[in-house]
């Protein structure tokens, strides 16, 4: 009745924002990702008949009330599914800071479904993994597998409910060596988002005037993007990943949400100088002030040193295409999550 999972971050090339109405946490659009080596989250999940209530904890620290909450739906979940009552004990760690508007929610609610699953007993298919990640927190679907993964939208107004949760499942499309794409996060601050990414696209949903064309153009530039993927253009997919994201933030701010600060629209002109002098850098945001710049690997050092030097940039993470989600044994992954060492 206990397991331990690994499950990395990723990052959207093709963004999702905005759900489709209805239950089960399915978006509107779908969504192209990379799966982020070197940042990730380690997960353990033990039930236990002693507890009255699901616990949270991170490196050893009571969490707060509303990621217990949320921990505890995934769980209720793995329940239903596993026939299992009992509470359980859940001990994480990132290995990147949690606070900082990092795509945690992304690899934590992956590992997650993969450690609960397992420890309830239930020999889940990726694609169920997936699933009940997905219901917590959609970018979470992509985080259990590796490379490059798609999430699909979801279907028509005339599909149930039921059968739009069933469609919405994430897979591979390509693998990790697929491009020799690189990820350089810029950090910009150590803080806390603002507004969530679920409050953020609910109120683009209801207040922006552009959120229909956002839905117009999701899907037209994802569909481009797997072309791009498929074709292994490199220059074609960043240009696209670039123009996904200005549009999902356009949308957004349009509804007063601005995620993006003066720092991040600093590193936007410097990205976009770069290319006009021949790099091949493209830029990418997501619900927080962090830029994140695609870039051939070939250039990703000189590019980190140049952006990292920029004022308000406080260092740059390089990650690469990262692996699939997998299962840990116990022991080890434990001494990790509460001793918070990596
Ligand atoms: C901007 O997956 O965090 O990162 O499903 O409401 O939990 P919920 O939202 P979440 O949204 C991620 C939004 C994004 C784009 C993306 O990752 O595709």
């Amino acid at each position: 009745m206990r397991a331990a999972a690994v499950a990395c971050a990723n990052v959207a090339l093709s963004k999702y924002w905005g759900k489709r109405p209805g239950r089960f946490n399915v978006p509107a659009v779908p969504s192209l990702s990379v799966t982020l080596d070197g940042l990730s989250t380690t997960t353990c999940v033990a039930f236990d008949e002693t507890l009255v209530a699901d616990e949270l904890w991170f490196d050893g620290v009571a969490a707060a009330d509303e990621p217990t909450r949320r921990a505890s739906e995934l769980l209720d979940r793995v329940r239903d599914a596993a026939s299992v009552s009992a509470r359980a004990r859940v001990d994480t760690h990132n290995d990147f800071p949690t606070a900082s508007g990092l795509a945690s929610s992304a690899s934590g609610f992956a590992a997650l479904a993969l450690a609960a699953l397992t420890a309830a007993g239930r020999d889940a298919s990726r694609e169920e993994v997936s699933r009940v990640a997905r219901r917590s927190s959609a970018s979470a679907a992509r985080s259990v597998f590796g490379g490059f993964v798609e999430l699909p939208g979801g279907l028509g107004p005339d599909a149930t409910d039921e059968q739009a949760d069933e469609a919405c499942v994430a897979r591979q499309v390509a693998s990790a060596a697929a491009l020799p794409l690189r990820m350089l996060v810029c950090v910009t601050t150590e803080g806390e988002k603002a507004v969530g990414s679920t409050s953020g696209m609910r109120e683009t949903s209801e207040r922006s005037p552009y959120y229909g064309a956002w839905l117009d153009v999701a899907p037209r530039l994802h569909a481009e993007m797997m072309s791009a993927l498929e074709r292994a253009d490199l220059p074609a997919l960043g240009e696209l990943a670039e123009r996904s994201a200005l549009a999902m933030h356009a949308s957004a701010l349009a509804a007063g949400v601005a995620y993006v600060s003066g720092v991040t629209l600093s590193l936007l002109g410097a990205v976009q100088a770069l290319r006009r002098g021949g790099t091949g850098v493209w830029a990418t945001m997501d619900a927080g002030p962090h830029l994140k710049a695609i870039v051939d690997a070939k250039d990703a050092d000189a590019v980190a040193s140049e952006l990292g030097a920029m004022p308000g940039v406080l260092r740059v993470i390089h990650a690469k295409p990262g692996p699939v989600a997998r299962v840990l044994p116990f022991d080890e992954a434990i001494a990790v999550a509460r001793g918070g060492l990596s």
